[in-house]
This record gives C-alpha cells, structure tokens and sequence, in this order.
C-alpha cells in the first residue's frame, strides 16, 4: 500500500529503486531510449571528451586539495611537497594541469562544431547561451588555479588581471582593492582566489553543465546536416527515423573517441607535462616576487586570442577601459550567435562560399591574436593583434547580413550518411 508500481515492471532490487526513484526512466530517457541522429562524425566527441576532462579535473582537484594549502607563505612549499614527495603527487598535479589545457582545447573544438552546423539556431538557442556561461565560467575557473601555486607568473598575473578591473570608471580603484581585499595581491587574495577555485566555480559550472544536457535532450541533438529528425518520425512508434539509441550506438563510438583523446593527453602528461611552456610558464618555476616582475607577463595559451584584443586596443584619455570593453565584448558576441546568424540554413554544409570565407578569416585571426597575445610586445604583434581584432568583429556584426543575402544549396529531407 502506498507505492504505486512503476512502469517499466521492473522487479528484485531494480524494480525497489524504480518504485522510489525514476532510475530506469533516467537511463532511458538519457541513454538508452534517447535517439540521436544517425550521421555523427567526429566533431560529436568533444562533447564526451568536455565531460571526461570536467570528471578528471573535478578528481584530480579534490586529491590536490589534500596536499596543498591556501596561505601565501605555504603554497608554493606545498606545491613542491606533492611535486616532490606525495606519492604519485607530480601525475596527479600534471594530470590537472595539463588536465586545464586540455579543457580548453576540447571545448574550443566543440564550440567550433557548433558554430559550423549552426547547432546554436534554434531550437537549440538555450543549449548555446548555457555553453557561453560555462565558457565565462571555465575563464574564471582557470584564472584563479593558475594563481594558486603562487609562482610569480602566478602573482602578476593576478595583478594585471585584477587590475583591469581599476579601469572601471569612478569605482574601479576601490573595485581592485574589494577584490583582492589588500593593497597588492597577497594571502587574503590567494584564499578567495582558492574558495572560488574549488567551491563556487566547481557547483556553478557542474550546474550550469547538467543545465546544458538537459536542454539539449529536451529539443534532441543537431547533426553535420543540420536537419531536425524529429521532423520523420515513424508513424507507429514515434522514434525519429533518421536516430538510433544513444546506447549503445554513441556509448560505444565516443569510447573510440576516449581512446585516442587518453592515448594523446597521457602522452603529453607523462612526456611533456609543461607543454614546452605553454601549458606551465617558465616564470611559474620560481615563487612569486612582489619585487621582481617577470620580462613579459602572458597569460595561460589559453587567453591568448582575448589578451592579444586588450593589448591591440590604444588606451584613450590614459585610461584602458576600451581594451576590456574590446576583450569582454568578444566574449558577448558568441552569446548573440544564435540571433546573428541569419541563414536559411544551419549546416556550412548548404552555406554558401561568403560564409565558408568569413569562417576561413574568423578561424585565421583567431589563431594569429592567439599567438601574438604570447608573444612579448612588438609593433608588428600590435598591428596584426589590431587587424585580427576588428576581423574577428566584423565576422559577428556582418552576420545578420551575409548570412541572410548569400545563396545556398537546396537541404535534404533526411541525413545524408553513408553506412560505414
Ligand atoms: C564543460 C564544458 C562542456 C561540456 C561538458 C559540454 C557537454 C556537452 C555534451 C555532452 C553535448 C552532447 C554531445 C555533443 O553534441 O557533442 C553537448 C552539446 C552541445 N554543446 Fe556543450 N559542453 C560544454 C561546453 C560548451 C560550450 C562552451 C558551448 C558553446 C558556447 C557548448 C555548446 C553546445 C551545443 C550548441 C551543443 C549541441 C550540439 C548539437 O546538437 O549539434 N558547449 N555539450
């Protein structure tokens, strides 16, 4: 009495759960009888691959967490202590540093998928705008751990970065101090850089994440097409005809994925853990010194495209607060993607040559602001940081237009895929 039978008749033990908790529904809904679309290609596993990094950072994080501690004068010891002395200490801080690397990269190829089988039209808007947020919030995240070690790379960085925010008119001097709750950055800084680092981002990204998915599951996955297969359904059981089950199907091809992601990130870890100092900076081998700044402070590869825009902008009136509004507003454009783009179609598959071009140069500028925002100052730096600038701009402000007028090719009813 009281219970009502589940209905999926499970019985023994699973059928106890179910008949208290929708486990069999979850599993279902989410694996099982969740019907992706059948033309995945291998852009689909960076979204896997985004989960396996997130599960080995959040692991990896909490092991560290047992070693080191939060006090300006201890971090950088206890550092040394896990390098040196924890057993297997030194995997498990590479396994994490690398581990932020390899994070960005992952997302940024998946981010890129998104944008080229407009998986950010609608009806999918929702899943993009939960992506923007957990891409602010990785920033964040990466931000304070690489202040943690308290190298010197570490400190200034914390400066500049802090510091940027001094350029916010009237407030701003009073904003820098408020945050690092000390004149210069010092223990009380470390200690909330620390809080935020292993509690606040950590629940709000693993939050903002199962938002993500579970937006996604409630409008159904794009493909390389760009065709909704809810649109053919079979008449008899409603499953999309054009999906097959997420498991096994997908279960088994993203541990393909898995594989060959494991193969390379352990590759570098165990051979080439700093990757040759992009993934750990050579200043961030000595303690941090107030008293002595690095030659050139660089943020992780990772900022780089961003930097290069805060650098490439001139400072009017003495103050620099056009160069954060330039940096942050690169990071608004991708929340306005799903109402920039404007084409009748979704997939660069049917697009025509003016968007293939503009993505060529978006791509290209891209990758040169990256590499020029580490590179130390230079006039050439500067002018091709400006020019990449104001492309990578143009590239999301003449969307509506370019999108809307250029011609494209007639899309199929159904998916397009060859059986392997
Ligand atoms: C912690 C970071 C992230 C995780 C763990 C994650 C996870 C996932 C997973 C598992 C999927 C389904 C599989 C796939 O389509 O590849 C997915 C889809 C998607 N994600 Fe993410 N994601 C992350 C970050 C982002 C970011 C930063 C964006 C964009 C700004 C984004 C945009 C999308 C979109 C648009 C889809 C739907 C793709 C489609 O159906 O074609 N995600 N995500």
């Amino acid at each position: 009495m009281g219970i009502t039978p589940n209905p999926y008749k499970t019985t023994g033990f699973l059928g106890w759960i179910d008949d208290r908790f929708p486990l069999t529904k979850l599993w279902k809904d989410h694996l099982a009888e969740y019907y992706a679309p059948k033309n995945f290609n291998f852009w689909y596993f960076f979204g896997s691959l985004a989960l396996l990094v997130l599960v080995n950072q959040l692991l990896t994080g909490i092991w560290l967490v047992m070693h080191y501690k939060p006090d300006a004068t201890q971090a950088w010891d206890s550092v040394e202590y896990i390098m040196r002395d924890v057993p297997w200490g030194d995997t498990l801080r590479y396994l994490h540093s690398t581990g932020a690397s390899a994070f960005f990269i992952v997302v940024y190829l998946h981010m890129y998928r998104g944008i080229l089988y407009g998986s950010h039209r609608k009806p999918r808007e929702l899943i993009w705008l939960f992506g923007c947020l957990i891409f602010l919030c990785l920033m964040a995240e990466a931000f304070c751990g690489y202040v943690l070690p308290w190298g010197n790379m570490s400190y200034w960085g914390a400066k500049v970065i802090i510091n940027l925010f001094g350029t916010i008119p009237f407030v701003g001097p009073d904003l820098v101090v408020w945050i690092q709750g000390d004149y210069v950055p010092s223990d009380a800084t470390l200690n909330r850089l620390f809080s935020l680092h292993v509690i606040a981002l950590p629940f709000v990204l693993v939050g903002l994440v199962v938002a993500h998915i579970i937006a996604l599951h409630e409008v159904g996955s794009n493909n390389p097409d760009g065709i909704e297969i809810k649109k053919h359904k079979d008449p008899k059981t409603g499953i999309p005809l054009d999906g097959i089950p997420f498991h096994p199907y997908y279960t088994v091809k993203d541990i393909v994925g898995v594989s060959v992601f494991l193969i390379i990130f352990l590759g570098i870890v165990f051979l080439a853990p700093d990757g040759g100092g992009y993934f750990l900076e050579q200043p961030n081998f000595t303690p941090a010194n107030p008293l002595s700044t690095p030659p050139h402070i660089t943020p992780a590869w990772y900022f780089g495209s961003f930097y290069a825009m805060l650098r490439a902008t001139p400072s009017f009136a003495g103050t620099q607060i056009w160069g954060v509004i330039v940096m942050f507003g690169a990071v608004i454009l991708l929340f306005l993607m799903p109402w920039l783009d404007r084409s009748p179609v979704k997939s660069i598959r049917y697009k025509g040559p003016i968007f293939k071009i503009a993505l060529a140069i978006f791509t290209v500028s891209f990758v040169l602001l990256n590499y020029y925002g580490m590179q130390p100052p230079s006039p050439m730096g500067k002018l091709i940081s400006q020019v990449g600038t104001i492309l990578y701009y143009l590239f999301f402000l003449l969307m509506p237009f370019y999108t809307k007028m250029e011609k494209t090719k007639p899309v199929p009813e159904r998916v397009t895929h060859e059986a392997h």
